[in-house]
Parts: structure tokens; sequence; C-alpha cells
């Protein structure tokens, strides 16, 4: 069982010297608005995937007005203890260690300490474009398989090398045929492999968002998902000969699995355009705790879940059908922030397990 027992925050964000203890498996953190709810909960985000949820650069991540920042935290698996130190030095330098040993790769802590966080804004990853779904599924994927990650590092980097290809290409008027064969067979490789294992892995995952969404929203709509890919019709090597020429136009890789995207239907509509307020919530919390499932029987042990303002996202019924399952039915770690300490309070104390609540 994974635990996360104490996290010491210095100079991230809001934060100038903070500790929290946490004694209980069901963690609820409440305060007004901007005290640093969402940040603490970023905090424990950041132990496990060596990155911040919400910012992309670390330099955002610092308190402002000061140099670099640290983030220490003490986890538990079973009789195992370990210590996470996340550290970005004031001329900007970042080092993660595993009990004071450093990564030289932060990809390799990836995973050691699953983690799935449910924030507001996630909802996107229902109303917007691809990139938000294909942004989701890499996550799970990684922290099941080191190897996945691996190969999307490299698949990216190889189609940024492919794209500035192509405009040098179109720049100087010159096309080195040769040259775009060999980033091809190079791009295919890793393309290929994550096609692979993305459908692998969402023929399992698919089934299990369908029963959580009849589960959390009690109704008998017809939800479908199905994973789109253009590698579904051809290799990508095939693909990649045959958009060639228009590549060379756009300047730009425009087939392969970087355009892979989840499509989901509501009664036979597209989901997006067809479903309400509610059952988009609804839908994201079926895919969440289709990641927390998942993870849960890949690593035979609970990840941590991290909820953050779930209370505005839900009706009463389908929260308390959430606290139920993720709570009751489940023995993993979980902090869940709300802005009323007392509403947090009444639905931590009806679940009749012991919680702790932390007032910021
Ligand atoms: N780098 C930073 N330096 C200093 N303060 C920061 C930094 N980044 C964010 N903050 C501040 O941290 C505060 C707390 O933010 P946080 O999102 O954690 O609040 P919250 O408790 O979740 O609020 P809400 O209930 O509105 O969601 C905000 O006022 C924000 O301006
Ligand atoms: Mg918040």
């Amino acid at each position: 069982m994974l635990r996360l027992n104490n996290i010491s925050l210095l100079q991230f964000k809001n934060y100038m010297v903070s500790q929290f203890q946490f004694t209980d498996r069901i963690v609820g953190i409440c305060g007004k608005n901007g005290i640093g709810k969402t940040n603490l909960l970023d905090a424990i985000y950041y132990t496990c995937f060596t990155k911040s949820y919400f910012i992309k650069t670390d330099a955002q991540n610092v308190r402002l007005g000061m140099q670099g920042f640290r983030i220490e935290a003490d986890y538990t698996k079973g009789n195992r203890a370990d210590k996470v130190l996340c550290i970005v030095r004031e001329n900007g330098k970042k080092e993660i260690l595993l009990n004071e040993s450093p990564y030289s790769k932060f990809s390799e802590h990836i995973g050691k300490f699953p983690c799935v966080m449910i924030a507001p804004d996630d909802i996107q990853m229902i109303t917007n474009g691809s990139e938000e779904r294909r942004r989701f599924l890499d996550a799970l994927i990684s922290q099941v398989d080191h190897g996945y990650l691996l190969q999307l590092i490299s698949y990216n980097k190889i189609l940024q090398q492919r794209n500035s290809l192509l405009k040098q290409f179109s720049d100087t008027g010159k096309t080195n045929y040769n040259l775009l064969d060999v980033m091809n067979e190079q791009l295919a490789r890793p393309g290929n492999r994550i096609y692979e294992t993305r459908k692998k892995i969402l023929q399992e995952f698919i089934p299990l968002v369908r029963t959580l969404y009849a589960q959390i929203s009690g109704e008998s709509y017809d939800v479908q998902v199905e994973y789109e890919s253009q590698l579904h019709h051809s290799s990508y090597e095939t693909l990649l000969f045959q958009f060639a020429e228009r590549d060379l136009i756009l300047q730009r890789t425009s087939a392969g699995i970087h355009k892979d995207d989840l499509a989901i239907t509501l009664n036979g509509n597209v989901f997006k355009s067809m479903a309400s307020q509610g059952q988009k919530k609804s839908l994201l919390f079926a895919c969440k705790l289709a990641e927390f499932e998942y993870l849960k029987k890949a690593n035979g042990f609970a990840p941590m879940l991290l909820l953050d303002d779930v209370f505005e996202k839900l009706d009463e019924y389908r929260m308390n059908n959430l606290l139920q399952s993720v709570c009751v039915q489940n023995d993993g770690q979980i902090f869940i922030t709300d802005t009323h300490c007392e509403r947090l309070h009444d639905h931590l104390q009806q679940l009749a397990h012991p919680f702790q609540l932390i007032r910021l």
C-alpha cells in the first residue's frame, strides 16, 4: 500500500516554508480561495511525475521573488520507506533524488509513485481537441510501461527533426529524398510501437471507462469510445510515403500517432456536442477512475488520488457514488480539496472511515 506520510515545501508557489503530516488514508484539505489547496496537491503530483500538473516551466513554480524551490516527500510502500527529493536550484538546474541518489534521467522516476489527479480544467480533455486526450493516454501508459515513455520521447525528438528537415527542404528548394527515407524509417520504429501499445492498452481500458460511466451517472445512455488512428489502415512506413508530397508542401509531418484520438459518442452522436455539463463531468471522472483502476491492476496496489474541487463538479448523487467507489471500495490514499470545510467534513464523515482534515 502506497502512503505519503509527510511533505515539506520550500519556496514552492505560494508556500515559503511548510510541512504537512498525513496521518490518515483519507485526507481532506480545506480553506478559502487562493490559500494554496491546489498548490499542495500539485506539490504531491510533482513528487510522482517530476513536474507540475498545471505549469510547464519550473521557473513559474518558484515562489515569486525567490530563487529555486525544494519539495521533500516521505513515502511508504508496505514495509519500505522512500524519500523523494525534488530540487530546482537557484540557477534553474533541476535534480530529482530517490533515497538520496540522483536520477540521471527523470523519466526513470515515472510510475514508481503512481498517482491520478482530477482537477477542474481537466474537463478540457472531453471538450477540447485531441491533444489533451493523447496527453491523458500517454500519462496513463507511461506509468505502467517505462519503454513506452522512452519510445514517446524518441518519437517526439525525431518528429521535430523531420519537421525541421521539411522546412529546410522548402527553404532551400532542394529535397534530399534519401535523407527523408532515413528519417521516415527512424520515425516509423517508435511510431509503430507506440501504436501497438496504445491499441493493446485501450482494448482493456475502454470497457472500464464505459462501466464506470454507467456506475457514476446511473444512466442507461450508450457511451462509446473508440481508438482512432491513421495506422489502423496502413503501416506507418506506407503512410509517411503516401503523405510525403503533402508534408513537403505543409513543412510538417501530417500523418502518424501524433494525430491519434479517442472518438467518443453518446447514443451515436458526437459526445462533446451532445452531452450535458454533468454528463461531460461524469465521463471525465469515468476516464480518470478507469486510469485509477488500470494502474491499480498493473501495480497490484492503488495509486494515490488527488481530487481538486470535485464538489463543484458533480451533483450529490454522483458525488456520493464517486466517494464510495474511491474511498470505501479502495484502499488507496486520497487527497480531496474543498473551499467549504463543513461540507467536506460532512461528506467524509458519512463514509464512516477514519479521515484527517487539514484546514489551511
Ligand atoms: N510562483 C508563485 N509564487 C507565489 N504565489 C504563487 C505562485 N504561483 C501561484 N501562487 C499563488 O498561490 C495562491 C494559491 O493558489 P491555489 O491555486 O493553490 O489556491 P486554492 O486554495 O486552490 O484556491 P481555489 O479555492 O480558488 O482553487 C494563489 O493566490 C496564487 O496567486
Ligand atoms: Mg484550487
